[in-house]
C-alpha cells in the first residue's frame, strides 16, 4: 500500500502517533473473483490491503462496481475472500463475530417489528438475558436519538429515523469495529447531514465504545468531513491506489477554507486517477445518454449563484427560478446537466453542489476549464469516446456523421441532433475537441 501523503496542518509526530496506535483489523493480500454459472469471473479485488487502527475513521471511496461493498463484507465476515486473511485482533476471521457490526445503505430492517425489537437484533449473538437486552437495547436508542420511538413499526419513520434504526441495530453491541456501506447515501442531503453530524458528535464525545471505523461512500465531501485517512480503491482488479491523511481537528466545517482546500486538493488527485482509468471508454448503449440543450456558461453562472449568498452551495429549484426569474424547465435542465457531470447532487426539488461543484464554481477560468475537462472525461463516455476516436486517427479529424449514427443507434434523431450540438459545445470549452461547421468534422484540438 503507498504511504499516506501527509497534508499540510499534520505534524510528523502526530502523524506518526496515529501510525502507532493498536491494529484493530488487518486485511492481507485480499483477493475475490465471483463464480458466474460454473466459470471463474475475473477478479473484482486484488492483492488488498489494509491497516485499521484504534481511533481512526477509514474512508473507502471508489467508483459504482469498484468492489467496495464486496470488501466491506469481507472485513463483516460475511463473505470470504478468494485469496489472503482477514485478521480481527490478531485471529484470523472465518465468519461474522462478536465486536464487529455493520450499518447498510438500505436500512434493511423488518417490517413487523418494533424499533426496539429491530435493535435487539443486533444482540443476537450475544446471548444475553431478555432484561439485559432490553436494557442495552433502549440504551442504544437513546444515544441516537430514537428516545420514544421503541414501540414505532418502521413504515411510521421517516427515511433518517430508519436509519437512525440501522444504527441502533450496529452500535448496541458495542462493536469495536463498526463497518458502514453508504449508510448517509439513501436520505436525503439534510437529513443526512443531520444523521452525521449527530454520530460524529457521539465519536467525538468518546459516547461510543467503537474504536475504529470503515466507512465506504462515494462522496469525497463526505469523506473529508468524517475521516482520518480515506482509501481510493481503484483498477481491474481493485487494490488500494491511494492513501490519503486529513489532518483536520473536529468539528469540521465545510464552509471552512483549510477544510475546503483539503477537499479540493483530494479531489484533484483522485479525479486524476479515475480520469486515467477511464482512459479506454465505454460507450455501451447503457451509457448513452442524451444531453441537455444548456451551454457552459449557463452552468458556470448557476454555479456561481449557487455558492453565493444566500444559498451557500444548496437550494430548491423552485426557489431559484423564481428568484433568478427563469423557467422551471430550464433550471431543471440545468441543475441535471451539473447532476450528470456530478457537480452537483439533486433530491427531490433540491439541488446541491458537490466538492467539485463547488471548486468547479470558486476557480480561476483555466483551472475551471481543466476540472470541467476532467468530468467530461470523466461523467460523458460519449465525450470521451470522440476524444479517443481524434487521437487513434492520423490527421485527427472524424466526420460528424460517424457520430451523429452513433447516438441515433440509442437516441431520438432530434435527441442525437441535441446532444451532439451539447458535446460541440462542452468539448469546445473543455478544449477537448473542436468542430467545424464548414467541413462538418470534429478535429483534435
Ligand atoms: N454476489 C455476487 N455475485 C457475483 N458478482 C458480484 C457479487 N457481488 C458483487 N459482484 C460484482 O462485483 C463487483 C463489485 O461489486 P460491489 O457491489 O462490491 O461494488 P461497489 O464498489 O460497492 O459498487 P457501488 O458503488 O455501486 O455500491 C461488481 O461488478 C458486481 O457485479
Ligand atoms: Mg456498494
Amino acid at each position: 500500500m503507498p504511504s499516506p501523503s501527509i497534508a499540510p496542518g499534520w505534524t510528523e509526530t502526530e502523524a506518526a502517533a496515529a501510525q502507532s496506535a493498536p491494529v484493530v483489523m488487518e486485511l492481507r493480500g485480499i483477493g475475490k473473483s465471483f463464480v458466474h454459472s460454473g466459470t471463474a469471473a475475473s477478479p473484482v479485488l486484488a492483492g488488498v490491503n489494509i491497516v485499521l487502527r484504534e481511533g481512526e475513521i477509514v474512508g473507502l471511496l471508489g467508483r459504482s462496481g469498484s468492489g467496495k461493498s464486496t470488501l466491506l463484507r469481507i472485513a463483516a465476515g460475511l463473505a470470504a475472500p478468494s485469496e489472503g486473511q482477514v485478521l480481527y485482533q490478531g485471529q484470523t476471521l472465518n465468519g461474522p463475530t462478536e465486536g464487529l457490526a455493520v450499518v447498510f445503505q438500505t436500512f434493511a430492517l423488518y417490517p413487523w417489528l418494533t424499533v426496539l425489537q429491530n435493535v435487539e437484533l443486533g444482540l443476537d449473538a450475544l446471548s444475553l438475558s431478555a432484561a439485559e437486552a432490553r436494557r442495552r437495547a433502549l440504551g442504544a436508542i437513546d444515544l441516537i436519538g430514537l428516545d420514544g420511538f421503541q414501540s414505532a413499526f418502521p413504515r411510521e419513520l421517516s427515511g433518517g429515523m430508519r436509519q437512525r434504526v440501522g444504527f441502533a441495530r450496529a452500535l448496541v453491541s458495542d462493536p469495536l469495529l463498526l463497518l458502514m456501506d453508504e449508510p448517509f447515501s439513501a436520505l436525503d442531503v439534510l437529513t443526512a447531514e443531520t444523521l452525521r453530524t449527530d454520530f460524529l458528535d457521539l465519536w467525538v464525545g468518546r459516547q461510543l465504545p467503537t474504536r475504529s471505523v470503515l466507512l465506504v461512500t462515494h462522496n469525497i465531501e463526505e469523506a473529508v468531513l468524517m475521516c482520518d485517512r480515506i482509501l481510493l480503491l481503484s483498477g481491474k482488479p481493485a487494490h488500494v491506489a491511494a492513501e490519503i491523511a486529513i489532518p483536520l481537528p473536529r468539528p469540521r466545517d465545510r464552509l471552512d477554507a483549510a477544510c475546503n482546500a483539503i477537499t479540493a486538493q483530494i479531489y484533484t488527485t483522485l479525479m486524476a486517477r479515475l480520469t486515467a482509468e477511464t482512459s479506454t471508454p465505454n460507450h455501451g448503449a447503457d451509457t448513452i445518454k442524451p444531453l441537455p440543450n444548456v451551454s457552459v456558461s449557463r452552468l458556470t453562472g448557476f454555479t456561481e449563484v449557487l455558492t453565493a449568498s444566500p444559498y451557500g452551495g444548496c437550494a430548491e429549484l423552485g426557489t431559484i427560478a423564481a428568484s433568478r426569474g427563469l423557467q422551471i424547465k430550464e433550471v431543471f435542465s440545468i441543475a441535471a446537466a451539473l447532476h450528470l457531470l456530478e457537480f452537483a447532487e439533486l433530491t427531490g426539488g433540491a439541488i446541491k453542489l458537490t466538492a467539485a461543484g463547488r471548486v468547479f464554481a470558486d476557480s480561476s477560468v483555466e483551472e475551471r476549464k481543466r476540472l470541467f475537462r476532467e468530468h467530461l472525461q470523466c461523467f460523458v463516455p460519449f465525450a470521451a469516446h470522440i476524444h479517443q476516436v481524434l487521437k487513434q486517427r492520423e490527421d485527427h479529424q472524424a466526420p460528424r456523421e460517424r457520430f451523429e449514427l452513433e447516438l441515433e443507434d440509442h437516441l431520438q434523431p432530434s435527441e442525437a441532433q441535441q446532444t451532439l450540438r451539447t458535446l460541440i459545445g462542452w468539448g469546445r470549452y473543455a478544449e477537448l475537441f473542436d468542430y467545424r461547421d464548414d467541413i462538418k468534422s470534429f478535429l483534435l484540438t
